[in-house]
This record gives C-alpha cells, sequence and structure tokens, in this order.
C-alpha cells in the first residue's frame, strides 16, 4: 500500500478539477446556472481551487471554500493570494461545518460526498443552504452490475465510503429534504481528464506510480463507475 492517499496525491501534485469530466464539465453546467453578484456561493471539498476562481472569476459572487486536507488548505490559500482572488477559506469537514444555518444561496459539490459519510454530509448542506437554495453535486456512480472485487479496488484505491448508483444518490438526496431533485446528466463513463503534471528530478516515485495506476484504474473501471450530476433545492 503506498504512504499516499489519494487525495494526498492530488494535493502532492497539484492536480485540480479532480471530478468527473473534469474542469470543461464544471464550466458546461455553470453556462447554464444563474448565479448572480450577491449571491453566496460554497464550494465544499475545494481542492486546488480551480472551481471556486473559476466561479468568482466569471459571476464575481462571493465564494467560500472548505477544505479538511491540511496541504490541500495550503496551496489554495497560497493560490488564492496569488492570484488576489477574495475567497474565504474555511478549514473544517464537509461533515460539521462550521456555517451558520441558511447562509449559502448556492453550494457545489465536486467528487467530495463520495470520499465522507454522505448522509452527514447531506444533512450539512441542507442546513447551510438558504431556502430555496440550489445544492449540486457531481459524483461517480456506480453502474450495475459491477465484480465484487472491481468495487473493492476502487474504493481502496480512492479510499471512498459511498458506492452508490444514480438512483442511490437521488434516495439520498430525497431522504435529506431536497426537492426539486434534477438529473442534469448521468453517464456510465466518468470521462476522465488527462492528468498533464510536470515532471521533476526530485519527484517521489511513489506519486508517478499511483499516477499509472490511477489512469489504469479509470481505463479498467470505464462502463462501471460513471458520472451523476444531480441539481437539487433546500
Ligand atoms: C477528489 S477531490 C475533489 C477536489 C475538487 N472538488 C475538485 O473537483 O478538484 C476531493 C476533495 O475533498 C476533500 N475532502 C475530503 N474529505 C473532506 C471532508 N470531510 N471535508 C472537506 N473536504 C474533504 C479532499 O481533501 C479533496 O480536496
Amino acid at each position: 500500500m503506498s504512504q499516499y492517499s489519494y487525495v494526498d496525491f492530488l494535493s502532492e501534485l497539484e492536480i485540480g478539477s479532480a471530478h468527473p469530466g473534469g474542469f470543461n464539465r464544471t464550466k458546461s453546467i455553470f453556462l447554464n446556472e444563474p448565479i448572480r453578484k450577491e449571491m453566496k456561493v460554497l464550494d465544499v471539498g475545494c481542492g486546488t481551487g480551480d472551481t471556486a476562481l473559476f466561479l468568482q472569476g466569471s459571476f464575481h459572487c462571493n465564494v467560500d471554500v472548505i477544505e479538511n486536507h491540511p496541504k490541500m488548505l495550503k496551496k489554495v490559500k497560497k493560490r488564492f493570494a496569488s492570484k488576489r482572488a477574495t475567497i474565504n477559506v474555511f478549514e473544517g469537514s464537509v461533515e460539521q461545518m462550521p456555517f451558520l444555518n441558511n447562509t449559502y444561496d448556492y453550494i457545489i459539490c465536486e467528487s467530495i460526498i463520495a470520499f465522507v459519510d454522505a448522509k452527514k454530509a447531506l444533512n450539512e448542506c441542507h442546513r447551510v443552504l438558504k431556502n430555496n437554495g440550489i445544492l449540486l453535486l457531481n459524483e461517480m456512480s456506480f453502474v450495475e452490475p459491477i465484480k465484487k472485487t472491481e468495487l473493492i479496488r476502487c474504493k481502496e484505491f480512492y479510499q471512498l465510503q459511498e458506492c452508490n448508483t444514480a438512483d442511490q444518490w437521488k434516495e439520498k438526496l430525497e431522504e435529506t429534504g431536497f426537492s426539486k431533485i434534477n438529473t442534469l446528466k448521468v453517464s456510465s463513463s466518468i470521462e476522465s481528464q488527462l492528468i498533464d503534471i510536470t515532471l521533476t528530478p526530485n519527484m517521489d516515485s511513489n506519486l508517478l506510480d499511483l499516477l499509472d495506476e490511477h489512469q489504469l484504474l479509470q481505463k479498467e473501471l470505464d462502463g462501471k463507475v460513471g458520472n451523476i450530476i444531480l441539481k437539487c433545492e433546500k
């Protein structure tokens, strides 16, 4: 087993937009979203901050992010500072967020809820959203039938807590109390993007091994692990 978790690997190599469809998917989702300047938007598990920067740059809205990975936090703070972005970075877990009830107009979760206790995380998103606020999820979804061995391999590599099918994701949103649940996209492919990294002489070979394993796993699981984009309202 590697000394690095999947999220360590993302943070060490500064891999951004680590969600199905990558950054292009994010841009295409927000082409049609009614984000206004006065809105308060939260990006949960923001990673390197690509989406938060894009949202603030495009809509000039108030953007907050929350992350719990120490290295990722350090890097994202530095990145926002270097771009003079006025994005507030909060350290904490989506399972227990340091925000008051009814704070946000819009919450985006890109490839984060599968990594945590979905029930707790969705309850928290519901709590901190304003009434009629929007939650948008872009998550991996499992396509049945999937072999148990493949499921275990996927769960272990990504350290997933949730391996939901599209229907299970929708049920979880319903159980949490969300309404107007709308499937914007469902696909049997994760539609991963090529990872572009700059190799450096001192780069830890364990990270390169993980990169290879990641690319291989995504190929192997294509058609078995897909993607769902859901939009719903509090
Ligand atoms: C697969 S990455 C996706 C990152 C980003 N949303 C993106 O699309 O590039 C998952 C992110 O969620 C963060 N994360 C994992 N568990 C979390 C938790 N309980 N609370 C907040 N963030 C968490 C990880 O540190 C990581 O940055």
